[in-house]
Formats: structure tokens, sequence, C-alpha cells
């Protein structure tokens, strides 16, 4: 699958948000080495931290089913349209840590127009491993 259709799985998912306190809709597109794309939204939260991030609904939603063959993610974001800078948080780099290898693919929006594309690598170096 290529990234611009994995971005197009995420903008779908992110019609599913649940943020009336932020107002800010993410989604994000879970993809699997078998070409299955495992979808999450943000659901917030009034006490706030219960609140979770797309990315991470992606995440469990997949690892209940099983999976840990990740290959890549496309995460969108933003109030009105899906089209603001929207890097994962660190919480979820984490969580991108414990399943995945560093060449695991990173996708999202720059704020510009363009896409940033980076390995797990790149934007989790030294990672905290038990
Ligand atoms: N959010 C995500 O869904 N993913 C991230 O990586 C960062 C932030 C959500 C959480 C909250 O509902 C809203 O964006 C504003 O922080």
């Amino acid at each position: 699958m290529t990234p611009l259709k994995l971005i197009e799985k995420a903008e779908e998912a992110r019609l599913h948000s649940y943020s009336p306190y932020s107002g800010f809709k993410v989604g994000a597109a879970l993809l699997c080495s078998d070409g299955t794309v495992y979808t999450g939204c943000n659901i917030e939260n009034a006490s706030f931290t219960p609140t979770i991030c797309a990315e991470r609904t992606a995440f469990f939603k997949a690892v209940y089913d099983g999976r840990r063959d990740f290959t890549a993610i496309a995460i969108v974001g933003g109030k009105d349209t899906p089209d603001s800078a929207c890097a994962p948080c660190g919480v979820c780099r984490q969580v991108m840590g414990e399943f995945c290898g560093p060449d695991f693919m990173v996708y999202f929006p720059d704020g510009k127009g363009g896409i940033i594309a980076e390995p797990l690598s790149a934007i989790l170096p030294h990672s905290f491993k038990l």
C-alpha cells in the first residue's frame, strides 16, 4: 500500500474522532505486513487523562487481534481539515517502540502541505526497553 493510500485511510478514521474538548480530530491507519490496515481515532474524556490518541487506538485494536507485524502508520489531524502538523506524541512513539522495529515507517503532515516520512529509529532514538 502506498503512503498516500494509507493517509487516505487515516483521513477516513479521523471522521470517527470523539474530541469535544480540544476540537482536534486525529485519525491513524496502521499497516500490517499482509496489507491489513487497523484504524484508530482519538477519544477524549471530561477528566482529560483517560483520553487516548488515534495511534494507540489503532495499535491496541491490532494487538488485541494478535497482530505484531507492523510496517507503517499514517497519522492526520486538525480542527476543521486534516492538514495540521500532526507528529505522534511521545507516549504513542513509546508504544510504537514496544511493537515495531527501527524500520517501521511513520507518515504525518508537516502542516505546510507536505508529508513527513521517517523511520521509527529517527523519531524515537534511544528508546526505553526492559
Ligand atoms: N492526539 C492524538 O490523537 N495523537 C497524538 O499523537 C497527539 C495528540 C490527540 C489527543 C487529544 O485528543 C488531541 O489530539 C489534542 O491533544
